[in-house]
């Protein structure tokens, strides 16, 4: 099964490129400057040729401005990036009959609902980044019927810039870290995104015409900030690597440019009901990770 994904070294496209071949897929990356999304009027055939030339059975567009404070400085780049992009991304699929996996994120809630968000729960970002995205999933939605949008949080891994290597980081510097206690979440591994989309990929490879549209595909359980780090170090340190200690504060402590929702944790049921597939417990997939940033 052949995909194909936008960005070169993000996360979530450094992990499908990692881990395809032992899921039986050949993945091909298009980044810049070949893909430049800051540029939506040269995204469309950008797309296309690649298409011609690798023939995928399922794009994914993996990239995006997923600077989430620096987008409250930048919101045309980002909406050029994330909104206007994405749907041309979605309109050079669709005109070539393929369909696609486009990520998008837990920040599109506000972050007010007590439990779980599912699909059908009303969106309202509280950021730049979140409404981008909000706009590049409608976006999306309208160029290509074929389409999956996949929600998920949080992401970690080995690649790129993500919470735990900022933790492990700052712990190499300094014994204690001030971590938000009171923002709640699932911590995802991209890996785990990856085998996500092995498994959607999978059934729309085999002629698949699953029910389009949203799923939330996150990490099983759940955690906020402080507890994510706590985890981080308690496995880290049994590794021999760096560890701090958390001092829990407040969100409203912490000085950041974009507000982020209280609770953004997602149920992932209805993806597994339909893919039969469900991302393991955050701690597992945070110690594969942790295992490949400490390895030396
Ligand atoms: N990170 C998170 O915590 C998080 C949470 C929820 C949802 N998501 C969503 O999950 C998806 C994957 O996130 P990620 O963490 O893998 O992202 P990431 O590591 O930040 O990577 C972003 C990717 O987008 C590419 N990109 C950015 N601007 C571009 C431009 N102007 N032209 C071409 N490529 C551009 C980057 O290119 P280069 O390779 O050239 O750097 C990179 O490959 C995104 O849709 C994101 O919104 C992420």
């Amino acid at each position: 099964v052949r995909l194909l994904v936008t960005g070169s070294n993000g996360q979530v496209s450094m992990a499908l490129k990692t881990r395809g071949q032992e899921a039986g897929f050949e993945v091909a990356a298009i980044g810049r400057p070949a893909l430049d999304l800051e540029k939506p009027q040269s995204v469309l055939a950008a797309i296309s040729t690649a298409i011609m030339g690798f023939r995928p059975h399922v794009v994914v567009n993996a990239a995006a401005f997923t600077a989430v404070d620096d987008a409250e400085g930048s919101p045309e780049t980002a909406f050029a990036v994330n909104a206007e992009s994405a749907g041309h991304v979605a309109r050079a699929a669709d005109a070539a009959g393929v369909p696609i996996i486009q990520l998008s994120t837990d920040y599109v809630f506000a972050g007010t609902k007590a439990s779980h968000h599912a699909e059908t729960d009303p969106t309202n970002p509280l950021s730049v980044y979140g409404r981008t995205k909000l706009a590049g999933e409608i976006a999306v939605a309208r160029a290509c019927a074929r389409h999956l949008i996949l929600r998920t949080a949080w992401v970690h891994s080995p690649y790129g810039r993500n919470f735990v290597k900022t933790m492990l980081a700052l712990a190499g510097k300094q014994p204690e870290i001030r971590v938000v206690g009171d923002q709640w979440g699932n911590p995802t591994s991209a890996f785990d995104i990856a085998d996500g989309i092995f498994a959607a990929a999978r059934a729309l490879r085999n002629g698949g015409e699953p029910a389009w549209g949203v799923y939330h595909f996150a990490a099983s359980g759940d955690a906020s900030w402080a507890q994510f780090a706590s985890e981080i170090f308690r496995q880290s340190a049994a590794l021999g690597g760096p560890s701090a200690k958390v001092l829990e504060i407040a969100g409203s402590e912490y000085a950041s440019r974009a507000a982020r929702p209280a609770n953004s944790r997602l149920d992932s049921g209805r993806f597994a009901v339909v893919f039969g597939h469900r991302a393991p417990d955050w701690r597992v997939s945070l110690a594969v990770v942790l295992r490949e940033l400490l390895k030396t």
